[in-house]
């Protein structure tokens, strides 16, 4: 993502520019000859969770280009002028030089030999005086074309609302471009145009979602000038390298720019819409801006009285998104649960991490020796899942490519042929993304992992707190075991199981996941055992490195963000920062018992 207001911008009265710029009705008239017809695609025919535009759809969406490759987007506004994000131009405060930078125009996909005839070199680069940073507002930019545009069937400008144009809550917009279609997953080949639905989000709603922590426990201002559009559930966003192109919304027959791809936290994440800038504050300044020049953007009058729009909740009372995984009805009940079943070999335990997917150990399917899959053929693999009558079918089984010589990487996603639909029943379990910070202290439950042997007990209903990296570190450096100190990402999730210290025994089923519960959503945060044998307390590879891998494959998993931040009263300093001089304490498991209850 890259980043981030708008002085209450007082909108004057404008004064009609001599030449251009008048009302201008929904057709042209005689009288205004300069005014380009606007927002009016030929008759036809990612963004984050978008699919790919109809080629012609959008032919006011232009891709910028510095140094040969895309950067953000952009709209043609007038056959000289492109509206974008000023944060794409302004770098430590200090505008980039228009020669840099060129404007295709006219593309879909940007895979192959672009057509020069539909580049254009950039004369001049036009930020307003007061934009500072994405967050504080003001991020657009105007850009003039060194030569205009031919227009035509897939080169058209889009209207510009006027200062007074009300967009309604509620109204379903679009949003196009070429950028990553998940956090930090770029737009796959041939780079086609991505458009994405997107509701338009009031301001009281918008500042409700963003008043309730998120990601690193952070709150956002909303400001004058931004608008927010998405859902809470998330999701659907734009994302890096969308921004400086167009959010819009149709009228009569017209499209209307209401918005510029601005900034957002993370993508598509569950109450945090992106936030665009609002293009009708701005009318004056860009009025301003392309004063003289002819023909220059069209702001054609809105066709109906704008209303009051529909009760809007309040920023006390919001309806904010609840996590859509992890929920499950009672512990060792898991609605994720699935056994992958391969003829000639005992069931492998997995998880469901999406309507389609299941993840589970690579090394139930491959060979050890030439990591060949075994049973090569896809076809007799089931997949059962919880409450479902039916075996799922297989139809694909996706590796990590790392999965056959690092036990860290020991993982594999499985597709299902047919994606299910999400239930109590049966639901995804919630992925930690690489920056989550399980508190040492969370609640566990260890859960069956790929082919162990039979279940020894109740295991699933074994319960463990989550213990400090150091703790882990230095009580297994007393067994004469490595577990490495902590690190960011972790290196090892650590869990005390209390049941099994009291029952003396040792649970030495070979795989086991770690589930770890925040405010009652279950997240799968580790895999494996680091060790073999009986030494405790146990040791996890986490997942969270591994998000990204995950959500690249399945274009879906249900990462979620950190939702337990509350660090108890003795705050940050619970940890000790290296391990304390060997004393009396010297036999497995000692010194586990003191954390319990503390
Ligand atoms: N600032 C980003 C860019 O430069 C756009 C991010 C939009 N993010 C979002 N979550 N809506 O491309």
């Amino acid at each position: 993502m890259s980043q981030h207001l708008l002085l209450p911008f007082v909108i004057l009265a404008i004064s009609p520019i001599p030449g251009a710029l008048q009302d201008s009705a929904l057709s042209p008239t005689q009288e205004e000859p300069e005014d380009l017809d606007c927002g009016r695609p030929e008759p036809s025919t990612r963004i984050m969770g978008g699919s790919e535009a109809q080629p012609g759809s959008w032919p006011w969406q232009v891709s910028l280009h510095q140094r040969g490759g895309h950067i953000c987007g952009g709209s043609l506004i007038a056959p000289s002028w492109v509206l974008s994000a000023a944060h794409c131009f302004v770098t430590n405060g200090t505008l980039e030089p228009a020669t840099e930078w060129s404007v295709l125009l006219g593309v879909h996909s940007q895979d192959g030999p672009l057509d020069s005839a539909h580049a254009r070199a950039v004369a001049a680069i036009l930020v307003p005086d007061n934009y500072s940073s994405v967050e504080l507002g003001a991020d657009l930019a105007l850009l003039r074309l060194a030569s205009p545009a031919r227009l035509g069937p897939a080169v058209r400008p889009i209207c510009l609302p006027r200062a007074s144009h009300r967009f309604a809550h509620g109204t379903a917009c679009w949003a196009t471009g070429w950028g990553d279609i998940q956090e930090a997953d770029p737009l796959p080949l041939p780079w086609a145009l991505q458009e994405v639905e997107l509701r338009l989000l009031g301001e009281a709603a918008c500042q409700c979602l963003y008043s309730r922590p998120g990601p690193f426990n952070l709150t956002f201002q909303l400001l004058p000038g931004m608008l927010c559009a998405g859902y809470p559930e998330g999701r659907r966003d734009t994302c890096q390298g969308d921004s400086g192109g167009p959010l819009v919304c149709e009228e009569g027959g017209q499209w209307f720019q209401a918005g510029i791809t601005s900034f957002g936290f993370g993508c598509g994440r569950r109450n945090r819409p992106g936030v665009f800038t609002a293009v009708a504050p701005y009318e004056a300044w860009i009025r301003e801006q392309v004063m003289g020049s002819e023909p220059g953007p069209a702001f054609p009058t809105q066709s109906w009285e704008p209303q009051p729009g529909p009760w809007e909740p309040t920023d006390e009372n919001c309806t904010i998104a609840l996590p859509e995984c992890g929920k499950a009805p009672r512990p060792g009940t898991w609605p994720w649960e699935a056994r992958v079943m391969v003829p000639g070999s005992r069931p492998c335990h997995g998880a469901l991490v999406s309507e389609s997917w299941v993840l589970a150990p690579a090394s139930c399917f491959l060979d050890p020796i030439n990591s060949d899959l075994l049973p090569r053929d896809l076809d007799n693999w089931r997949v059962l899942l919880p409450s479902r009558p039916r075996a799922e079918l297989v139809a694909r089984f996706v590796p990590h490519e790392n999965a056959s010589w690092d036990d860290t990487s020991d993982l594999a996603l499985l597709q299902l042929q047919t994606p299910v639909n999400l239930s109590t029943a049966s639901r995804p379990v919630c992925l930690p993304h690489p920056e989550h910070y399980f508190l040492p202290r969370s609640r566990c439950r260890l859960a069956r992992w790929g082919r162990g042997e039979p279940e020894p007990g109740p295991s699933t209903l074994l319960e463990a707190e989550l213990l400090g990296g150091w703790w882990c570190h230095c009580l297994y450096g007393r067994q004469g075991e490595s577990v490495p100190p902590p690190g960011d990402p972790p290196h090892a999730l650590c869990p005390a199981y209390q049941e099994e210290e009291e029952a003396g025994r040792c649970w030495n089923y070979s795989h086991w996941s770690l589930l770890c519960q925040e405010e009652g959503t279950w997240f799968l945060a580790g895999i494996s055992d680091f060790s073999s044998g009986c030494l405790r307390p146990r040791a996890f590879y986490p997942l969270q490195t591994h998000g990204p891998w995950i959500s690249h494959v399945t274009r879906g998993a249900y990462l979620e963000d950190q939702l337990t931040w509350d660090w108890g009263p003795e705050g940050e300093e619970t940890e000790t920062q290296a391990c304390p001089p060997h004393t009396e304490h010297g036999g497995e498991g000692l010194g586990l018992r003191g954390l319990w209850g503390s």
